[in-house]
């Protein structure tokens, strides 16, 4: 606290990303981070970036970038709004759409970042309580508002919404902005970008973090109808001109254009996740039906908490939310390589 600060800065309450810890010996399987690393032609392009010309400032309308994204996803390049990570898209998305008179309405139990950007941009919150199974019933968003987001699969439970549910909430929300967080998308659930033609009010975002590999590079984006980017650009450009620098633009055009390598690293997260929960479930942990990179899991006798810390003993670092309590006996769990979930299961095997 200091006299210094603007007011709104003392009201803040600021999101607090999983650890990226600084010793190297850990099995990180906290942030959702894909283990196979970005396509190999995507750090060839970061390195052939890498000359002189980064003198120059980079396209502040990253056009190469919307043209891959666009043609990748069969849409135009005026139909795609780029940014510095999903997390700086959707800030902008939050900004420029999502306040209204009415209350935005997103699950109890989701991404906790939406909070923190109602709290950055004063926007008012509804908070649905998700079902107790912990799916999204889409008759609850049947009422007023200034706009609807959630994840699809939602995090951090990793369950898919169905797309016809998705349009059903469409279908009875054509005035309010219906936003769908596809940071996991490509791990088993299907897409909304295909409804964007029938629905002008649809916004998807994506991220090069998880199934590119890219988080370190940050480059999220956002597609929908050409007005609904109008306006996210209008709030980029009144904020920072050049958010995707020349590295970024050359390392994300290469990742999306490797259709192979996507392929593959996902094909296998998605195997390996699929016998992580099979071997689990053989050790009395109930598992959230994923369409993720990660599992949500809880055991029938031993607390979230308490597994998380003795994981942790054994050099393995997974994620624990104490809130709401009704998901503090679970653990989210990253899909690591085959090799770190022996490791994983072994390790769970030793503390039970
Ligand atoms: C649901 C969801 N949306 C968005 C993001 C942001 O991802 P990024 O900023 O790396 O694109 C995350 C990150 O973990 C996430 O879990």
């Amino acid at each position: 606290m200091s006299q210094y600060w603007s007011d709104i800065v003392h009201e803040l309450k600021p999101y607090v990303p999983g650890e990226q810890p600084k010793v190297l010996d850990l099995i990180k399987l906290n942030t959702n981070e894909n283990p196979y690393g970005p396509s190999p032609k995507a750090i060839a392009a970061i390195q052939a970036a890498a000359t002189d010309q980064l003198r120059l400032y980079p396209d502040p309308t990253s056009a190469r970038l919307k043209q891959s994204i666009a043609h990748y996803h069969g849409l135009s390049a005026e139909q795609v709004f780029v940014g510095n990570g999903s997390d700086e898209v959707l800030a902008h998305i939050f900004q420029a759409l999502l306040k209204h008179d009415h209350p935005l309405l997103f699950p109890d139990i989701t991404y906790s970042f939406y909070p923190v950007y109602c709290g950055l941009y004063g926007i008012e919150y509804d908070a649905i309580p998700l079902d107790r199974h912990f799916e999204i019933n889409v008759h609850d968003y049947d009422r007023p508002n200034g706009g609807i987001i959630f994840p699809n699969p939602n995090a951090p439970t990793g369950i898919p919404l169905e797309l016809k549910r998705i349009e059903a909430i469409l279908q009875k929300n054509r005035y309010s902005v219906v936003v769908v967080d596809e940071a996991y998308v490509d791990f088993g659930t299907e897409s909304a970008v295909r409804l964007i033609k029938d629905y002008p009010n649809l916004l998807v975002t994506q991220t090069l973090s998880k199934s590119r590999s890219l988080a370190g590079l940050r480059l999220g984006y956002a597609l929908g109808n050409a007005e609904l980017i109008a306006a996210l650009t209008r709030v980029k450009d009144s904020f920072n001109s050049y958010p995707i620098d020349r590295l970024a633009e050359a390392g994300a055009i290469a990742a999306i254009e490797d259709v192979d390598y996507f392929e593959a690293t996902r094909q296998r997260v998605m195997q390996t996740r699929d016998a992580l929960v099979k071997r689990l479930e053989a050790m009395a942990f109930t598992v959230l039906p994923s369409g993720g990179n990660f599992i949500f899991t809880k055991h029938a006798t031993i607390a979230g908490a308490e597994l998380a810390q003795k994981l942790r003993e054994q050099k393995i670092i997974v994620r624990h939310f104490n809130q709401p309590a009704r998901i503090s006996p679970y653990l989210r769990i990253t899909v690591g390589t085959e090799r770190e979930t022996e490791q994983l299961l072994t390790a769970i095997k030793s503390i039970l």
